[in-house]
């Protein structure tokens, strides 16, 4: 174990999930089982789901299904299946399976029993963690969502088996922010890894335990958890960008991108020396596959709509030296336009 972290849910790693998931059933008495993954881990899910004798739902791929109308496509289909209080739902999938399957099970009778499986890097490291769901609403990011625990996730490294290249590079965005705000050995792993191959099991459990250990302190984001946000605020408005152009980012390029522009706005707002900032900034581009990226006056109006605003101005949890983040950094969006004035991110990524 990392440090001493307070759970808000076991995170486990099961000798064999499927005899996991029947002591869980036996031990809750629950009358059926719901397996929940997308058109991309059915073949991971749909074994599970037989073995246990459970159902297999399955939602098209792609983060433009975590949506409203999606979820009460699967609160319709409890309905029919007569599905209980006492009904066991369990994602199998990435974060997108887990946010929606996890606001389906957290409203459903206002809350049904759920297991996490994560399926790629990023799931592990961070969305399948403590208990936080959403689904999106138009371009907007995560604007619906819970908080609900499960009752425990199963870190099963078979399950990333088959996750494609681009999804390694992805989940590495969350693992390096890890390492960014609490533990510079993640960073300094990774940096000795060749950028698309898996990282071994103990590192990615202790990525996934810094998660644990913030969101433990503060299981409703009152407080400390906000530091889990680092880069988050730039990588949410890119997402809205693209969503509305009719596209979309994956979520950890985003990250990628988002940490490199604060880490910059963190500079210009004198929070930290240039020197400081490039010594974990320059270790990005590796990490993010080639595309066009918008210009920074196009994104930075999508900031707006961030959660963590207050009275007008734009809240960041901003990175500064590997190891520590800093909380509750408030701009105007006039002064975020200036510190970001140079700023472009076809330039740091070419
Ligand atoms: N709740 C939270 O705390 C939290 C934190 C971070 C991110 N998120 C959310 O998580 C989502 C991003 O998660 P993600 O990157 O896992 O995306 P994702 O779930 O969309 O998965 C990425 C792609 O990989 C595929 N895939 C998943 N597992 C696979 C496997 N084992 N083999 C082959 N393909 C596989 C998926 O079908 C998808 O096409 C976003 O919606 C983001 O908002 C939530």
């Amino acid at each position: 174990m990392y440090k001493s972290y307070h759970t808000l849910h076991p995170l486990i790693q099961p000798k064999n999930t499927a005899d996991w998931i029947v002591k869980w059933r036996d031990k809750l008495a629950l009358d059926k089982l719901i397996v929940f993954c997308d058109s991309n881990t059915r073949y991971l899910a749909q074994p599970l789901a037989e073995s246990v004798d459970a159902l297999c739902w399955v939602v098209a791929a792609g983060e433009e299904h975590k949506n409203l109308q999606q979820a009460e496509r699967l609160w319709q289909e409890l309905r029919t299946a007569s599905a209980s209080r006492n009904t066991g739902w369990i994602n199998v999938g990435g974060g997108m399976v887990c946010d929606l399957g996890g606001f389906v099970a957290s409203n459903y009778m206002r809350g049904i029993p759920l297991v996490n499986i994560p399926t790629t890097l990023l799931a592990q490291v961070d969305a399948a963690l403590c208990g936080k769901t959403a689904v999106n609403m138009g371009p907007w990011k995560n604007q619906i969502g819970s908080y609900y625990f499960p009752d425990a996730v199963l870190l099963d490294p078979s399950m990333l088996k088959t996750l494609p290249a681009e999804e390694v590079l992805n989940g590495k965005a969350e693992m390096f922010k890890h390492g960014l705000i609490e533990d510079i050995g993640i960073i300094d792993y990774l940096d000795n890894l060749a950028p698309n191959t898996l990282p071994g099991i103990k590192w990615v459990r202790r990525a996934a335990e810094v998660k644990m250990y913030w969101a433990g302190a503060d299981p409703h984001e009152k407080n400390h958890r906000r530091i889990l946000n680092a880069g988050h605020t730039v990588a949410h408005a890119l997402e809205a960008w693209y969503l509305e152009q009719g596209q979309s980012i994956p979520h950890g390029q985003a990250v990628w991108a988002g940490l490199l522009a604060e880490g910059w706005l963190a500079v210009q707002a004198g929070l930290v020396t240039e020197e400081g900032a490039l010594h974990w900034m320059l270790d990005i581009p590796r990490f993010v596959t080639p595309r066009k990226w918008p210009k920074t006056v196009d994104w930075l109006p999508w900031m707006a709509g961030d959660k963590k605003n207050k009275s007008g101005k734009i809240g960041f949890s901003l990175p500064t030296y590997p190891g520590s983040c800093l909380l509750d950094q408030y701009f105007s969006p006039k002064e975020v336009g200036i510190l970001l004035r140079k700023f472009d991110l076809n330039t740091w990524l070419s």
